[in-house]
């Protein structure tokens, strides 16, 4: 059994639910299977790394935690990502069955054969042009009838749509799964 936990930093976007795990275990619970393979880009401190690994085989964990402002990403401060990544790597101990890949997704993306993993979680930068890219490099990298999946739907409406993106369910913390 694993509990619905505060996944980020502060309540940012105003409203409790979507900042817990409570919607992502209720996805996991009825998409991820135990013998899935599968990605995470945007892990920041792992809190829903460690909900999504409890469920399938193995998770690849992509983050740079090193981008902040500065280098034109606005969402999260640079001390909080280096923080988180200290976060993260406590929570790693104690999950074999996650990868931690430090890189930039569309950078580590090429490394991975097309058609080859059975879901693909998407929770890195939500700008347009970032998940945009996302969305369309990561999606041929499932397997067909794989799940490409992520967080805050709401802030990437366009994205999906432009993307063609079709989503067939979605979570109380604005999770959302399509199937490839
Ligand atoms: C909203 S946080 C992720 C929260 C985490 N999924 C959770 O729910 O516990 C977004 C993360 O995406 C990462 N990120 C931003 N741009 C990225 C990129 N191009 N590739 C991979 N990760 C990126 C940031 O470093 C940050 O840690």
């Amino acid at each position: 059994m694993i509990e619905s936990k505060s996944r980020c930093w502060d309540n940012v976007f105003g409203y409790l639910e979507a900042d817990m795990t409570k919607g992502l275990i209720n996805l996991c619970d009825k998409w991820i299977k135990k013998d899935m393979i599968g990605v995470e880009i945007g892990s920041f401190a792992g809190v829903s790394s460690k909900v999504i690994s409890y469920y399938c085989y193995k998770l690849t964990c992509i983050d740079p935690w090193v981008i902040g402002c500065d280098l034109g990403y606005k969402e999260i401060s640079r001390d909080k990502i280096m923080l988180a990544e200290h976060k993260f790597d406590l929570m790693l101990q104690t999950c074999k069955n996650i990868e931690k890949v430090v890189g930039f997704s569309l950078d580590v993306c090429k490394k991975f054969d097309n058609n080859t993993l059975d879901f693909v979680y998407i929770d890195g930068a939500h700008d347009y042009e970032s998940s945009y890219l996302d969305l369309i490099s990561w999606k041929y990298k499932v397997k067909v009838g794989g799940l490409l999946m992520g967080h805050d739907k709401g802030l990437i409406e366009k994205s999906l749509k432009d993307a063609n993106i079709v989503v067939v369910d979605e979570f109380c913390d604005t999770s959302w799964v399509s199937i490839k």
